[in-house]
């Protein structure tokens, strides 16, 4: 049932501690900065390894624009993220050196399967993340692991986005150390705040209360700009994303610096920004952007962990510290917004017109 709340995109909202516990259980020696995901592969394979490639759908595929950047970043291998539907395997002379990464909640999505089959039957190795025990991409990759989120009703993924990045965050720590690209400190560092996430998500949630206010105040308004950089950028499409999905009010995300480029020319005092302030989403460049949609009275609500952003918000929502991990707690207010627009406007928000859970067809 619904725990006593009104939907189950709500309750699994509130449920994102205790899954990513579970996400996490069993798989962290933060002190050593080391993880264990049960994976099986050949002796040396991430070691050569020359790419990655992560395929996945809507929300699927933000966890995965998050993933790369970590990534390139802590494990040193170039990584390309494509929507799956788009995707066709380009590799190098020797495919088995590209590894498929397919994030799918449900393993049932027919767009990621077709992809990952376009990878094996082109020579690459694939792996998927999934929730899904048995499902068809678990059962047909060479590889998987699983992200333990526990089952989602609710149309709109929630939880099972947090679980994504969780276990892709843990996943990037192991090909980091594997291939030597990653030093035990930074290694522990990185674990350190995965292991943090669960307290901090909660921390969130704990001031649920004043994002309805937030939300029931802005719901009518004509449209919505999220915005954030880098790891605050995938945030901002999902933010984006979940708030289309369930309200039926436009909205769009993307990277800060591209509002100058386009969009500045839609803001005005019916279209609220929302902006994420975080550490690993490089704050300071995008309070630029806010100062920019401020004089042109757009509301600006800011999701932070920077002091100095204060200021500058009408409406601000804080995120404890958690380094590279921020933007994704960010991103649980971005959903209680998204479900308190929606439920302020009556819409049917375990269940919106035109959707379904597991997207079966092409
Ligand atoms: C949005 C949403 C969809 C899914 C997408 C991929 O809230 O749920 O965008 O993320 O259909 O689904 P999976 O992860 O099952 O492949």
């Amino acid at each position: 049932g619904k725990a006593g709340y009104d939907h189950y995109m709500l309750k699994e909202i509130h449920e994102q501690p205790q899954a990513l516990r579970q996400t996490i259980s069993g798989r962290l020696d933060v002190a050593r900065g080391t993880v264990d995901l049960d994976l099986d592969l050949p002796e040396n394979y991430l070691k050569s390894l020359e790419e990655i490639q992560i395929v996945a759908c809507g929300t699927s595929y933000h966890a995965g624009l998050y993933a790369r950047r970590l990534l390139e970043e802590y494990a040193d291998v170039r990584c390309s993220v494509e929507v799956a539907s788009e995707y066709e395997f380009t590799g190098g002379r020797d495919p088995w050196r590209t590894l498929v990464v397919a994030v799918t909640q449900s393993g049932e999505t027919a767009d990621t399967l077709r992809a990952m089959r376009k990878a094996d039957a082109a020579g690459a190795r694939t792996l998927a993340v999934t929730n899904t025990v048995g499902s068809t991409a678990a059962r047909e990759a060479n590889d998987v692991v699983y992200i333990r989120a526990g089952p989602e009703i609710g149309v709109a993924a929630t939880k099972t986005f947090a679980a994504q990045v969780t276990t892709l965050s843990m996943l990037t720590v192991a090909i980091g150390l594997e291939r030597g690209a990653l030093a035990g400190d930074r290694a522990s560092t990185l674990l350190h705040n995965v292991r943090g996430l669960p307290g901090a998500v909660q921390q969130a949630l704990d001031d649920a209360d004043r994002v309805r206010e937030t939300a029931s105040e802005l719901a009518d308004s004509e449209a919505f700009f999220f915005i954030g950089r880098r790891l605050g950028m995938p945030v901002s499409l999902e933010g984006a994303l979940k708030l289309k999905e369930i309200s039926y009010v436009h909205a769009e995300g993307f990277a800060g610096g591209e509002l100058k480029h386009g969009t500045l020319a839609l803001v005005t005092e019916d279209t609220p920004v929302l902006a994420t302030l975080t550490d690993g989403a490089n704050p300071q460049e995008t309070l630029n952007n806010v100062k920019e949609v401020q004089s042109r009275g757009a509301p600006v609500v800011g999701i932070s962990s920077i002091d100095a952003a204060e200021s500058y918000l009408d409406v601000g929502f804080a995120v404890p510290e958690l380094g590279e991990l921020e933007p994704l707690v960010a991103n649980v207010y971005l959903q209680l917004f998204a479900y308190h627009v929606a439920d302020t406007l009556g819409r049917d928000i375990d269940k919106p017109r035109n959707l379904a859970k597991s997207v079966t067809v092409e």
